[in-house]
């Protein structure tokens, strides 16, 4: 039973459905209203206004499986990608939230019930943790529950400031709602190194976290006070990629049947006969994360988002050359995706040419200078006398080669090197600097105007497109119209024009209006 993954998410949603939970479909990965998160990075993501009391819903339980990315800000696995069993860039995750409604005991109960009746799960392969001083949710587990006490772990604060890293409190970001939590791990046996949450081999992939269970209780804002939520709430998370390898009798995610399909697809474009390569485990990762962003309208760029998307884009093509794969093979890898995905979500599929011709093109860029890149790193490397990268090397891999500084550190790590990350960001210093001193009036200008709209590119797909004036500046102000001859800003809700970015100047062209033309002589963003 739930032998893919597909089952398994339909398994949950049902599940916490007869439990009167609203099943909620994910959101994007483009966090709607926050901007102090650059992704979507767990399920309660977008119910973080319904747990602070700043937003009701007509219902007071949901359910979700919410894509998500954790590459960038608090939460960034990017660096563990290909390195361990479990972590990844994209992943799923399952939860079931209670606004005001449940508290402690049904959350433990539900969850418990879930895997060890639904799925099916043996009981003694399962320990949880609680945070150190949570009585209440110590006594759930082993009075209600019957878990033996010596199977329930009390975790404290990592750090000596008590209010701000630590492993049994869960906080969305710097700010937000957060509290403490109790998790469940699986112990995917003897056989695989590493200990128990706490010990000192936790990090090892013996014993794997698979459910987080927060009692969200406080709101924590920029000054580091800690309010109390209107209601006492509770956010679950469970990454689905971790549970489907327990029910597929696997240990690794990457062996599931959708990562299967996507190393096996990878291989066959590369023509790899090793199932087991890293290489691979980090491509069938990144087309994902890589896919869904580009669906929620992110485009490659070198800032924000857009960069976090090239960087990742960037560090699978590399992968991609590293098997010896010497042509366009990534953006060939959706078709599998959209066959393994898109009947969860209907986006992907519906975007699907969107997707390949963006990631094409990126692909297409950086493979002009990938492989010379590579080659005056080598040669760079065979007069290294220590085992760091210098920051002028990693910042001429940037500026000439466009390899972001991550890539350079990800191949620097599999030659057991580092990268000087000091010297990396000096030199980006003096860069910007130099920058700004030839700054044009372009960027002042931008810099001069506000607005609240946003225009939705469409260019990957047409050259020519119908749209709407949104807005319309003159010297600085917004103004209701522009005559004949006038020069002037506008800013339309969908646009074929690609705004400066990455290097890549805007678009120009024309607008055509009722009476007459208008020249664009340039697109930014
Ligand atoms: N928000 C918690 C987490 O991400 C539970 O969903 O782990």
């Amino acid at each position: 039973m739930y032998n893919t993954t597909a089952s398994l998410r339909t398994a949950f949603l049902e599940f916490f459905a007869s439990k009167q939970h609203q099943i909620v479909a994910s959101s994007s990965l483009v966090p709607g209203n926050d901007p102090t998160l650059l992704f979507t990075n767990a399920g309660m993501v977008p119910f973080k206004d319904v747990f602070l009391g700043a937003e009701q819903r007509p219902y007071t339980r949901a359910t979700s499986a919410q894509r998500c990315v954790r590459a960038g800000g608090k939460h960034n696995d990017l660096e563990n990608v290909g390195y361990t069993a479990r972590h990844h860039t994209f992943f799923e995750m399952l939860g079931n939230f209670s606004f005001g409604d449940y508290f402690k005991q049904d959350a433990i109960q539900y969850a418990w019930e879930f895997l060890t009746n639904v799925l099916g799960l043996p009981k003694e392969k399962l320990l949880v943790t609680v945070y150190e001083t949570d009585d209440e949710a110590f006594d759930i587990w082993n009075k209600v529950i019957g878990v033996p006490a010596e199977k329930i772990i009390r975790i404290g604060d990592k750090s000596s400031d008590k209010k701000f890293e630590s492993d049994n409190f869960w906080s969305m970001g710097d700010t937000g709602p957060c509290g403490p939590c109790s998790e469940i791990f699986y112990d995917h046996g003897e056989h695989i190194w590493g200990g128990p949450p706490g010990s000192p081999e936790e990090d090892g992939d013996r014993f794997i976290e698979i459910w987080n269970i927060v009692f969200m209780q406080f709101n924590r804002s920029a000054n580091g006070n800690m309010d109390k939520l209107p209601k006492p709430s509770v956010d679950t998370g469970m990454g689905i990629e971790r549970i489907a390898a327990i029910l597929q009798g696997v240990h690794s995610n990457y062996e599931i049947d959708i990562f299967q399909t996507l190393i096996k697809a990878t291989a066959d474009l590369l023509n790899v006969t090793d199932l087991e390569n890293k290489s691979l485990r980090v491509i069938a990762d990144h087309i994902r994360s890589c896919s869904f962003m580009i669906v929620d309208g992110v485009m490659p760029s070198n800032e924000g988002r857009g960069y976090v998307l090239r960087r990742i884009i960037r560090r699978a093509v590399r992968h991609g050359h590293q098997l010896g794969g010497k042509g366009l093979f990534f953006n060939k890898l959706v078709a599998t995706l959209v066959s393994l995905m898109g009947e969860a979500y209907p986006e992907l599929a519906q975007k699907q040419a969107v997707v390949e011709k963006m990631l094409k093109i990126e692909e297409e860029q950086f493979a002009k200078t990938l492989e010379r890149g590579l080659a005056m790193l080598e040669s760079q490397l065979a007069d290294l006398s220590s085992t760091e990268i210098p920051g002028s090397v990693v910042f001429s891999l940037y500026d000439t080669y466009g390899f972001p500084a991550d890539l350079t550190a990800d191949i620097a790590r599999e030659k057991n090197l580092t990268i000087d990350e000091a010297g990396f960001e000096a030199h980006m210093l003096e860069q910007r600097k130099k920058s700004q001193a030839a700054s044009s009036f372009k960027a002042d200008y931008n810099d001069q105007l506000t607005t609240t709209h946003q225009s939705e590119f469409t260019g990957y797909l047409n050259d020519a497109s119908t749209a709407a004036v949104l807005q319309l500046f003159s010297n600085g102000e917004s103004v209701a119209e522009l005559t004949d001859g006038e020069q002037g800003i506008v800013i339309l809700d969908s646009t074929p024009f690609y705004a400066e970015s990455g290097g890549q100047s805007g678009d120009k062209g024309e607008i055509e209006v009722a009476g007459g033309t208008f020249v664009v002589a340039d697109t930014q963003s």
